[in-house]
């Protein structure tokens, strides 16, 4: 399990300089042991779609994250045990879901644009998929195979306006349980079960 800071350069060519950036790595694996952006690690053993995360500087959010979770095959009655099957990123109108293998992508108001803002990248292991809002770039990497998800954010301007499962990432982990309320929790058990999207029907 990987979280913190990373430094990210890219070669800008021609003087060989560097353009650096720091950029906040989370993982959330296939058995959801979830570490926030602020790497606080928790295990949540939720079940349905969850919020992972969102923008939330304001009441109509840019972007959102879900995921759904589905029991996996050693869960017994009292112990339910669970694995990431599917992700679903909405930047604005337009929508990218991964299940298992398949990338769907779509604009829910139907129309069709050739610049589209969710960039999408797939090999026989691993689906990317990217977003931009305002100066941040967000990255998710799911391991097909592994039900394994990391995301990297890459700029400062939701430092602290995020919110969901993962956090708000202010540089702070202990105040990172805030329910959808508001409300900062202790319990991980509790937080999880607040970021369950409710009107969402699972089998
Ligand atoms: C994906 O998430 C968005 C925003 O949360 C939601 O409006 C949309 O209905 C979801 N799509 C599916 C297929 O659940």
């Amino acid at each position: 399990m990987v979280s913190g800071l990373m430094l990210k350069c890219d070669d800008v060519g021609a003087q060989h300089s560097s353009l650096c950036e720091i950029i906040t790595v989370t993982v959330v694996s296939g058995d959801p042991h979830l570490t926030t952006f602020d790497g606080r690690p928790f295990s949540f053993q939720g079940i349905c779609w969850h919020t992972l995360f969102k923008d939330c500087s304001s009441s109509n959010p840019a972007f959102e994250v879900t995921t759904e979770f589905e029991p996996r095959e050693d869960s017994t009655f009292e112990h339910v045990r669970s694995r990431t099957v599917s992700v679903n990123v909405t930047v604005g109108s337009d929508f990218a879901i991964i299940n298992g293998l398949d990338v769907v992508t779509g604009r829910t108001d139907g129309h069709v644009t050739a610049a589209r803002p969710i960039h999408v990248l797939e090999d026989d292991k691993t689906v990317t998929l990217s977003f931009t809002s305002k100066d941040t770039t967000f990255t998710l990497y799911w391991t097909l195979k592994k039900h394994s998800l990391r995301v990297s954010i890459s700029g400062s301007d939701y430092r602290g306006h995020l919110c969901g499962l993962l956090g708000n990432d202010d540089g702070e982990p202990l105040n990172d349980f805030i329910t959808p309320g508001g409300a900062v929790v202790h319990d991980a058990a509790e937080f999880g079960k607040s970021w369950r999207v409710e009107w969402k029907k699972c089998e």
